[in-house]
């Protein structure tokens, strides 16, 4: 099968099928995601969390992000590869949005970029896509935000709910191809999906969004261990701490009893 592309996706909301998003960050990931037929590989800020070690998404620079996305592009031969637009990089005015963007297609290799933000971003957006980068909206819950929100909460209840569908038009109207909505009332979501025409993705938004995302290590269950607390909207697929944490222990075991390297590993 040729290149996923943005249409694909479009035409997954007309025909009432369904896509699946996970992050990446490398290229073993990447390689694995995409022959599994994932059909959007996303290197998330999140990078900042699961790739960098720091407590929130806001320290990564497009500069660290850049390696990532690259890498993961050229490892992925079929998936639509989006990359994060980080804290800082977007903000300030539609000419740096679209410089940043830039970016991210000429030096990252992606196919698309992500922005965090609602209406207000409506310019910047077709700024963007008018020259000719390709834009997924990200609204609801936006952990660029937390500090600004109150930490993780979730968005669009209640009154709340008819801001967000303004925001998702409005970024639909720019030129958004698709818009993501984070911990977002399953409601909510279904109603933001039903007023756009673009297919939406969720992540902690219920079922009726055209996409859905998880990071990747939460996915896999490698993020864990003592203190490490993971979000309701997590369904973990495996175990890979555990698989990674016992395959070390017996390595070590191994090293320090002599039985590694044994002949058959010995020139
Ligand atoms: O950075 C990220 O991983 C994301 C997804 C969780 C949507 O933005
Ligand atoms: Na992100």
């Amino acid at each position: 099968a040729g290149r996923v592309r943005i249409h694909h996706l479009a035409q997954a909301k007309e025909r009432g099928e369904k896509f699946a998003m996970l992050t990446a960050y490398e290229q073993y990931t990447a390689q694995i995601f995409d022959e599994a037929g994932i059909e959007v590989l996303l290197v998330g800020d999140s990078a900042a969390n699961n790739v960098y070690g720091h407590a929130t998404s806001l320290p990564v620079t497009v500069d660290e992000m850049i390696s990532l996305v690259r890498a993961v592009a050229t490892s992925a031969k079929r998936a639509l590869v989006v990359a994060d637009l980080p804290f800082g990089s977007y903000e300030v005015s539609s000419e740096q949005a679209v410089a940043t963007g830039v970016r991210f297609l000429k030096e990252g290799l992606a196919h698309a970029v992500k922005m965090e933000g609602g209406a207000y971003y409506a310019d910047t957006v077709r700024a963007m896509v008018q020259a000719g980068v390709p834009v997924m909206a990200h609204i609801g819950f936006t952990p660029q935000s937390e500090h600004a929100l109150g930490g993780y909460r979730v968005q669009g209840r209640g009154e709340d709910a008819e801001r967000l569908i303004e925001d998702a038009r409005a970024l639909e109207s720019a030129g958004a191809f698709c818009v993501l909505m984070e911990m977002v009332p399953a409601a909510t979501a279904a109603a933001v999906d039903a007023a756009l025409t673009v297919p939406t993705i969720g992540i902690g938004a219920g079922n009726a969004t055209t996409g859905q995302v998880l990071v990747w290590q939460d996915m896999a269950g490698l993020r864990g261990g003592e203190g490490v607390r993971v979000a309701k909207f997590v369904k973990k697929y495996a175990d890979l701490r555990t698989i990674l944490l016992d395959a070390a222990r017996a390595y070590r075991e191994d090293v320090r009893s002599g039985q590694f390297p044994g002949p058959e590993h010995s020139f």
